[in-house]
């Protein structure tokens, strides 16, 4: 069974979908950790309510961006993970550390990439007045939420929609489509092909 790491910068819903898909038996791996650069993090409670250790980067704390990022990797290698699931984790990953995982660090972006890419992705959709709307699952490589695409979940853009309420409905997709791809991933059944991610079958049953 593989082992999985979140980081999470805030309020830790797509963590808690995760915890929730492993209690179910939908994500057939084990959380080892949570990593969180914010000492406040509501992700801390959730890790907490379920057991899981957790690891507080205060990144307020750093002299600089690179001394942060040194231990982060060491934290990410020590903690024995199989897998990274960025979840709400609101940090661009350096270079070092996407190369030390690569392939196995995955990323929620709430937008239909590539558009809406960085913060406020919401906001970004609203302004432009996009009619439809959505998430993404995608591997993290060194740029900005343009890793290969995993999974896209689309929602519709209604009549006096605001940054919260679209929030809020691609959030629902969000708690579906995460879990899914981290169980996929578990169940080695993704195989990437330059930007082309291909969802392989389940394994037929003996
Ligand atoms: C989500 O919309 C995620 O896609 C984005 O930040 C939000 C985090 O929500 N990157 P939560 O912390 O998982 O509740």
């Amino acid at each position: 069974m593989k082992r999985i790491a979140v980081l999470a910068s805030g309020r830790g819903s797509n963590f808690q979908a995760v915890l929730d898909a492993i209690c179910a038996g939908t994500i057939r791996a084990g959380c080892v950790r949570l990593i969180t650069d914010k000492p406040g993090a509501y992700a801390i409670t959730r890790a907490e309510q379920a057991g899981i250790p957790v690891t507080v980067l205060d990144y307020a704390s750093y002299p600089s961006k690179q001394a942060y990022e040194a231990d982060l990797l060491a934290a990410m290698q020590d903690c024995g993970a199989d897998i990274f699931v960025l979840a709400g984790y609101m940090r661009i990953v350096g270079d070092a550390i996407v190369e030390a995982f690569a392939g196995r660090m995955i990323n929620i972006h709430p937008a239909l990439l590539p558009s809406f890419t960085g913060l406020h992705a919401q906001r970004q959709a609203i302004e432009y007045g996009v009619k439809v709307a959505g998430c993404t699952v995608h591997f993290v490589d060194t740029g900005l939420d343009s890793g290969p695409i995993i999974i896209q979940a689309c929602v519709p853009v209604l009549d006096g929609d605001d940054e919260d309420t679209l929030a809020g409905r691609i959030l629902v997709e969000e708690h579906r489509v995460l879990p899914r791809a981290v169980s996929l991933l578990c169940d080695d059944r993704i195989q990437v092909e330059g930007r082309h991610v291909r969802i392989l079958p389940p394994p037929k049953a003996l």
